[in-house]
């Protein structure tokens, strides 16, 4: 199994925090409770705002360099309702492209994921190479005067950074990821995700709002309640907060295990596997969540559903090693397997009853503690993202 070699000096940091934490018996705090009107996640004209300005207008990761690793490697994002085909062109670089044909719009592919040279449409046989460009027009004398090469794919902006494939859903549109992810590159870049190896994929749908299914994620409060049976091995009500990115839209959070004690009068110089005592969690703008631990990667990406009461969550769990043995994968595929009846039948769940009383217009409003920091800041940065009101101030932790 992997070391945590991996951004050994900031897992380090981390657990210096925790540890510093534990001994004051709290957690990482924000300065105010947030109120949050109930209004957020039931509004049908901020929803298709949010649709439009976060799904469509804003960097998302469309794909993991460890799902597209050969030239002609290809998978389809199709959940913000844009059907992307993402593909390694002969060069080894991600492309993003509509999936559709330039002839009469038809879908190139359905194939949720595979490998080709060219794209050959099924309708009358247009084909289009691993650029976009149209290669083949089928009786193209029959056809009539047209110019081949204005009639490539519709390409979308698209960049591959630190094992994360992302793209703008807008054709034309501009993409910084330098002030999109700044000051949390370093980070990224060390966990080298790009040698992480794709093991399964699974989705999990519930009727609730995208928002509030993506709030179970990022607090550990609930954690010795909702999931006593399965987490009585994690400390209670402690955890580490980082944000960053130009609007401190992304953060990420360190939960320790009690056996991150053993380490407090060990030397530093002497400290061994230290991640295996907390999981980190990473959350991405608008939508994904990574938890990363030693031997796995676990992603989870929330979007809107057909309407402001349904949402879809896309999961995909990777092995961090480059080759895995088949004993490895069918011990990840267990873990998760595990991991996704608990989401399913705790989590899940709860949202879906606490988005029936939100509907029910009996509660004005929900609420995130203190030490729920993530929670704030998420529906902080989300605000400002569809410009309903700016973010009132920037909020940092204050306490501890
Ligand atoms: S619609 Fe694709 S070839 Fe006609
Ligand atoms: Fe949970």
């Amino acid at each position: 199994m992997m070391k945590d070699i991996e951004n050994r000096e900031a897992i380090n940091d981390m657990a210096r925090e925790l540890l510093r934490l534990m001994a004051a018996g709290t957690t990482h705090m924000v300065d105010d409770v947030r109120r949050v009107p109930a209004g957020d996640y039931l509004d049908e004209e901020r929803f298709q705002t949010e649709r439009t300005k976060l799904f469509r207008e804003t960097p998302l990761v469309v794909a993991f360099t460890a799902e597209l690793r050969e030239p002609g490697s290809f998978k389809l994002h199709e959940e913000t309702g844009v059907s992307v085909l993402v593909v390694r062109n002969e060069q080894g670089q991600a492309k993003a492209f509509v999936n559709a044909c330039r002839h009469r719009g038809a879908k190139l592919t359905e194939e949720p994921c595979g490998k080709q040279k060219r794209f050959t449409c099924p309708y009358h046989a247009w084909s289009f190479d691993l650029n976009g460009a149209l290669a083949s027009l089928p009786a193209n004398n029959l056809f009539g005067d047209v110019d081949k090469a204005t009639l490539g794919l519709v390409e979308l902006p698209c960049e591959e950074r630190h094992g994360m494939i992302f793209a703008v859903l807008t054709p034309g549109a501009a993409m910084d990821l330098d002030s999109f992810l700044s000051g949390g590159e370093d980070l990224l870049r060390g966990w080298h995700l790009e040698r992480n190896t794709l093991v399964g994929r699974r989705d999990l749908e519930t009727r609730a709002n995208w928002k509030l299914a993506l709030d179970s994620y990022c607090e550990n409060y609930h954690f010795h309640v909702l999931h006593s049976a399965d987490f009585s091995y994690k400390v209670k009500n402690c955890a580490h907060h980082v944000r960053f990115g130009d609007k401190g839209q992304h953060w990420y959070l360190a939960w320790p295990s009690k056996s991150l004690e053993e380490l407090r009068n060990v030397p530093e110089s002497e400290w061994q596997d230290v991640h295996s005592h907390f999981s980190i969690l990473h959350f991405i703008y608008p939508n994904t969540i990574m938890a990363l631990y030693p031997e796995t990667l676990s992603v989870k990406q929330l979007y809107p559903g057909a309407s402001v009461a349904e949402q879809n969550t896309k999961m995909a769990f990777f092995s961090r090693e480059a080759d895995p043995s088949e004993e490895v994968k069918q011990l990840i595929q267990n873990r998760f397997d595990v991991f996704y009846k608990v989401l399913q039948q705790e989590d899940y769940w709860v949202c879906g009853g606490a988005y029936k009383n939100l509907e029910s217009g009996m509660l004005p409003e929900i609420l995130f503690g203190r030490n729920e920091p993530a929670l704030t800041w998420l529906h902080d940065a989300l605000d400002e993202g569809v410009g309903v009101k700016p973010a009132e101030k920037v909020r940092e932790i204050i306490a501890a």
